[in-house]
């Protein structure tokens, strides 16, 4: 039989938890604290040790696992806690900002201890499954050293370099794209149903926008790199006049168009700028 590491895991909301039962699943001793130590009963269960201060919980692991609600929390719980932290390695899952995480590295440096920034690009469900994405930065040998445990999280781990930050600019991008997707989306039923159309009638099509997507983003990703600004395939001119329909349909309709508009304006300060012909690889230059 192999020794598995003891881990601590710092957080038990629906993530924290998630990732202390994967390491329970895969054997590591475990030890567990959160704010709200009735979250721990299941854990305590399937053999988790509750510590009863975060600092008795860093003390009882050389990695030692953050994942709360924001980096801001992170140092609410570890500030009191930062002499327990000497001498071992914190992983901090939490999500957040690439300056908050460079800042947390340096704060971690100061006081000794090992840091590792990581994202977790995937919901609860993934985690322990092949399924889960798991981004890291910091130092490489330190990921080296605890991947063989981080591994018991799941699914594909990617180490993204040693700028602390990364893996966080990373997720905040991926999160931009995802969220202001959603935005769409959910504006996209609302302005059907202001056209009699249920969810159920645009659901299949609107899948079918989504799937166009991965194309789009390799195709505006080469570009991009390459410095290639051609409307070739389709033009800024183009998107502006259907993104003044979706407008003007929304405002027509009594739907807030917000949103749309703000994209619209976008598309125009290029269009204004004489670059109506180029393709939308141009608008970054308007960011
Ligand atoms: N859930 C997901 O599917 C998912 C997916 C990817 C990434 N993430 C990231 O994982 C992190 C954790 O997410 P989550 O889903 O577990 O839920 P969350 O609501 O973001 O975080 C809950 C955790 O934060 C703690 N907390 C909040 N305010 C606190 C305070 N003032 N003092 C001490 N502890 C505090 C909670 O303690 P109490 O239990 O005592 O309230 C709990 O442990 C987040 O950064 C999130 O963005 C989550």
């Amino acid at each position: 039989m192999t020794t598995r590491t003891t881990v601590t895991v710092l957080g038990l909301g629906p993530m924290g938890h998630a990732l202390a039962e994967a390491f329970l699943t895969n054997g590591h001793p475990t030890t567990v604290w959160n704010r709200t130590p009735g979250k721990a009963a299941g854990l305590v269960t399937r053999g988790a040790r509750l510590a009863a201060t975060a600092a008795d919980a860093v003390a009882a692991s050389d990695l030692v696992i953050v994942c709360v609600q924001d980096y801001e929390v992170v140092h609410r719980i570890l500030d009191p806690a930062v002499d327990a932290l000497r001498g071992r390695t914190l992983v901090n899952l939490t999500a957040g900002a690439p300056d908050a995480a460079r800042k947390t590295a340096a704060w971690a440096a100061e006081h000794g201890a090992d840091y590792l920034d990581g994202a977790i690009m995937t919901p609860i469900e993934t985690i322990n499954t092949p399924d889960a994405v798991l981004l890291y930065s910091g130092p490489a040998e330190l990921y080296e050293r605890h991947r063989p445990a981080l591994d018991a999280l799941g699914g594909t781990a990617t180490f993204l370099g040693t700028d602390p930050g990364r893996a966080a600019a990373h997720e905040v991008a991926l999160l931009d794209l995802f969220w202001t997707s959603v935005a769409g989306m959910v504006h996209a039923f609302a302005l059907a149903r202001a056209e009699n159309i249920s969810g159920a009638e645009l659901a299949p099509l609107a899948k079918g926008i989504g799937q166009l997507l991965p194309s789009v983003i390799d195709d505006h990703a080469a570009r991009l790199d390459a410095g290639r600004f051609d409307g070739d395939l389709s033009t800024i001119a183009s998107a502006a006049s259907a993104l003044a329909h979706i407008v003007e349909t929304a405002e027509t309709d009594g739907v807030d168009a917000g949103v749309q508009r703000a994209a619209l304006a976008l598309f125009r300060r290029a269009v204004d700028a004489g670059q109506g012909g180029d393709g939308i690889a141009r608008l970054a230059q308007h960011l």
